[in-house]
Parts: C-alpha cells; structure tokens; sequence
C-alpha cells in the first residue's frame, strides 16, 4: 500500500513509519518538523509541510497514488492546551478539517487516527473500554474527542472510513535501539525517571502518594511504541479489507503505579532513581487502564510487550543518546 504519514517524523509516527516500511509499504511522511526528526526516520520520503496546506496534500497524494493514511500530527501538551486553546483548536481540529478534505480531493477514503484515553477523562470504572461515556478533561483531551466526532461524520457525509485509536500511555523505544523518544520534549513519566536515573535532571518528582492506590501513586495503562505501531498497520489492513468507521483502545489491560515503574527503572538500569514526593498534580485520574478486547476482536491485536520490556527498550535508547536525537 501508498500510505501518507502525517506527523511520521515524531515519537510514535517514527516507530509507525518503521514498521510498515519494513513489511514492503510504501510510505511519505508529511511532517512540520516543529518537532519531528530526521534521524528517526528510516527509508520513508520525508515532505515537509503543514497538514493544513490543501494544495500541497492533495498534490502529493495523487502524485504518489496514496491509498491510506495515518495522522498523527497534533499538538499533544495537555497543560499548554489549557493556556493556548486556540493553538489546539486550529491545529488538532481544523487542521484536521484541511487534510480530510484534501486527501477527500485526491480520492483517499481510508484513514487511521492518532487518539487518545484522554477523551474518557477520569473513567468512573477501570479496566475502561469503549462504550464508557467521553469526558475529555483538557482542550487538548477535547480536540482529539471533536476529530472522532468529524471523522465519524466525514464517514456519513463522504464515506471516508476511519480507525480511531485511543492510545494510553505510550513508552519505550525500537528493540534495536535505534530510534526513540526525545526526552528533550517530554513531559511524560517514563522519560523523566530515565532522566533522573542517568543523572540529566534532579530527581524525579511523584505527584502525590496518597492515592487510594496499593502504593499510595496513581496507576497507568503502559503500552509500548511498538505495539501501538503494529496496531497502526493491522488498523490499516482492517480498512482496507472494507472494515467500518470505529474507535478502540490501545493498552495492555495492565496498571501499573508510578512507583512500580521507577523500581522497574532502577532493577533494570542498575543505578538508583532519586524520587522527590510532591503534592498531586491537579487533574490526574487516580487510575486508568484499558479493556483492549475490542481491538483485538476487530484488528486481531494485542499488546506482547510489558513494562519490563518497556523499560529495557527506554533504558537503552536514552543511555545511547543523552541529548536525544541531538546525540
Ligand atoms: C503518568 C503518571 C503522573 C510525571 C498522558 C496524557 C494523556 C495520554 C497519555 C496522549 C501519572 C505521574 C508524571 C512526573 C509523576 N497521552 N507523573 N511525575 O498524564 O497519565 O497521560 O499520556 O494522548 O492524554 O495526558 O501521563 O506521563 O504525564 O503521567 O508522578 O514528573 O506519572 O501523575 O500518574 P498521563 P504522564
């Protein structure tokens, strides 16, 4: 298959990218490179460009006869979203708007989407599956909830058919070491605690131990950058195959704390994570994780990586690249 990857060039499109390149696809990668890399993409054209530019899109989709696409490109700070609504709106949703109808000008009908837990806020229940009512918490958990919503009726009005994929919280990096995520831009937890570990950043801060939780710290769903990315192609093959508009989970099923993540850490790197606690962040879900039985009976998917292997794979990529792609 053709497939345009928007946003290929960033942490989870990379490891996309990768793979189905490597399973025989050819790919372009349409990317603005405000935060994307060069070296994390391997034998993919790279185009840089706005999602936004109509012209340009619909161009090279019938220039390279593209068949799917994946889209990723989005802003994806959810603190920034609360002080600069307006960048996410024209980005994550108009945007949005643009590249559907410019890819809908080149005849492109099938298109999997970058999405997030985050659209089911705090979920009154865990593990959480997909007929959970939204409740998005941030103007970023909303502007990915809205572009369901306008794939959903693209589908309706256009007969575009998309996969919505609800990531939880994405980590590690490619098995071979070769590409990652760059901790220079992340404000996530798996990042920081290597941070602190191989002595780049002060220690690592636990929002809160008070939790109703075994250990007193909240409890995520993991799930590695690979396995999301094997979800991406078998997401694409479901389309192809004449699969209909839907949204899944992508987890393992499996909660972890942040404190079982840093002893992970620290068995697996053998050097010991300074931890400072803090008060809670404001809006953290004390719990989430996912049911990810949906996906596995409409994609045939299942997470085959677990936190160890999450960390083994953070652990090598960061200690090879201190300064992250920098490096
Ligand atoms: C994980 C856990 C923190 C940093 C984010 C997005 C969400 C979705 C998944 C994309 C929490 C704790 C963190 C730190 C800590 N992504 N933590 N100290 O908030 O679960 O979800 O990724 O769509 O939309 O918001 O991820 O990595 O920030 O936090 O104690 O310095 O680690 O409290 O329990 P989060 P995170």
């Amino acid at each position: 298959m053709n497939v345009l990857v928007t946003g290929g060039a960033g942490y989870i499109g990379s490891h996309t990218v990768r793979l189905l390149t490597a399973e025989g696809h050819t790919v372009v990668v349409l990317d603005s490179m405000e935060f994307g890399h060069r070296a994390a993409l391997i034998d993919a054209e790279l185009v840089v460009g706005d999602i936004a530019d109509r012209p340009l899109v619909t161009e090279l989709c019938t220039r390279h006869q593209i068949e799917q696409v994946v889209h990723f490109a989005a802003y994806k700070n959810v603190g920034e979203s609360m002080q600069r609504p307006e960048k996410y709106w024209l980005n994550n949703v108009t945007g949005t708007v643009h590249l559907v109808e410019a890819v809908l000008a080149a005849g492109v009908r099938n298109l999997v989407f970058s999405s997030s837990c985050s659209v089911y806020g705090t979920p009154a229940s865990v593990p959480v599956d997909e007929s959970a009512a939204l409740h998005p918490e941030s103007v970023y958990a909303e502007s990915k909830a809205i572009t369901e919503r306008l794939l959903h009726w693209y589908g309706e009005t256009a007969g575009l058919r998309s996969v919505s994929l609800r990531y939880f919280n994405a980590a590690g990096a490619s098995a071979d070491g070769r590409i990652g995520e760059d901790w220079s831009q992340s404000l996530n937890l798996v990042p920081l605690v290597m941070k602190a570990a191989l002595g780049r950043a002060g220690a690592i801060k636990v929002f809160g131990n008070d939790y109703p939780t075994p250990d007193g710290t909240c409890i995520r769903d993991y799930i590695h950058v690979d396995d999301l990315a094997t979800a991406h192609l078998a997401a694409l093959t479901y389309l192809a195959g004449g699969g209909d508009t839907t949204a899944l989970n992508l987890g393992t099923g499996v909660g972890s704390s942040v404190l079982e993540v840093i002893a992970a850490t620290e068995r697996i790197g053998g050097l010991p994570v300074p931890v400072e606690i803090t008060p809670r962040r404001i809006g953290d879900p004390v719990s989430t994780y996912a049911d990810p039985t949906l996906a596995h009976e409409v994609l045939g998917w299942t997470a085959t990586r677990d936190l160890d292997d999450i960390i083994t794979s953070a652990w090598q990529w960061h200690a090879a690249n201190l300064d992250g792609y920098a490096s």
